[in-house]
């Protein structure tokens, strides 16, 4: 099963390359990805531990001191990129670090998850919560292997990732703000549940786009998952590539648009926790936390937001072939 294909133009669906085929990507590039991708989310990672360390019981001091190592690993991986020249072969050398430090981190969020949705871990975190900081590992160590191996995604498939990853994630942080809230500040939860349906409802067209646009992915969505990325039968496979239409275009600024105010809320929930006027249970780096995680979705979404409305301009100049449109 090939993944990963050319970029494709409105209408054209792109061919299939040949097994294990990659596209390198230019090195300046390749270094100013790399440390966008590091600078954000090393200190996030760190966070996480530190997040997953405050709701354990204090009894669970392995699990305690295992998160204490965590933070002590990616707070050393930050400091290192502070010190690392930006040239192609230090950031190879570090990203491989950093996707080895993310195996662990995943495997540590697995535990404690598997062991909160068994019924065996007691504490003040949400198996949610646990199974949304373990996605964003993931996502994270997805971006270095992709970088690392110059896998490139198609645009249309790309921005659909990018918007599914951040919808899910901006609605699930006003769920947790909704629950964090003390139930006394109720306009301020009903606000937060509000943010939570809208986003539940662009995520849910970003589904539909998706299905219709790059079709392959619930074909995927069907294999059982031992044999995800394994060779297979064939007839699957055979699909229609990506299709970007102009479609996108409007969506990507409908998501903006709602993170926009997302963001705006959190940095106004920020504000009233750091002058203790709001009453709740949401630490202050907590709040700072999930509102620079809705900056970096916006970054996302508008350099995803660029690269399909470059592929609209082709399209309206009329410099594109004919036999390119279907
Ligand atoms: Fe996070
Ligand atoms: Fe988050």
């Amino acid at each position: 099963m090939d993944s990963y294909r050319h970029d494709s133009h409105y209408g054209h669906n792109e061919h299939k390359p040949s097994r294990g085929q990659h596209w390198q990507t230019d090195a300046g590039a390749f270094v100013r990805e790399s440390f966008r991708q590091n600078n954000f989310w090393l200190r996030i990672m760190q966070e996480h531990a530190l997040f997953i360390r405050l709701g354990l019981p204090c009894d669970e001091t392995a699990l305690i001191r295992e998160a204490e190592k965590l933070e002590e690993l990616f707070r050393g991986l930050r400091a290192e990129l502070r010190r690392l020249p930006h040239k192609e072969e230090a950031f190879r050398c570090f990203n491989d670090e950093v996707i080895r430090a993310l195996g662990k981190i995943i495997d540590y969020k697995s535990t404690v998850l598997k062991r909160l949705i068994t019924c065996n871990l007691g504490g003040s975190s949400l198996p949610l919560l646990i199974d949304h900081i373990r996605r964003e590992a993931i996502r994270f160590r997805v971006i270095l292997l992709r970088l690392q191996n110059g896998i490139k995604v198609p645009v249309a498939e790309q921005a659909l990732q990018e918007e599914i990853f951040w919808l899910r994630i901006m609605g699930e942080h006003a769920h947790f703000i909704a629950h964090l809230l003390d139930p006394s500040e109720r306009p301020l939860v009903s606000q937060s549940l509000r943010f939570a349906d809208n986003f539940e409802t662009l995520r849910l067209q970003a589904k539909d786009l998706e299905s219709m646009e790059v079709p392959r992915t619930f074909e995927n969505w069907l294999l059982p998952e031992k044999l995800a990325g394994c060779p297979l039968p064939p007839g699957f496979g055979d699909l229609p590539g990506p299709l970007l239409i102009p479609r996108l275009v409007r969506f990507n600024e409908e998501v903006i648009d709602l993170t926009k105010e997302i963001r705006d809320f959190k940095e106004v929930a920020l504000q009233l926790i750091e002058a203790c006027q709001v009453l709740s249970i949401i630490p202050p780096l907590l709040a700072d936390h999930v509102l620079r995680e809705a900056e970096m979705a916006l970054e996302d979404l508008r350099i995803v937001g660029r690269k399909i409305s470059n592929h609209d301009h082709l399209r309206q100049d009329g410099r594109e072939s004919k036999d390119h449109l279907n």
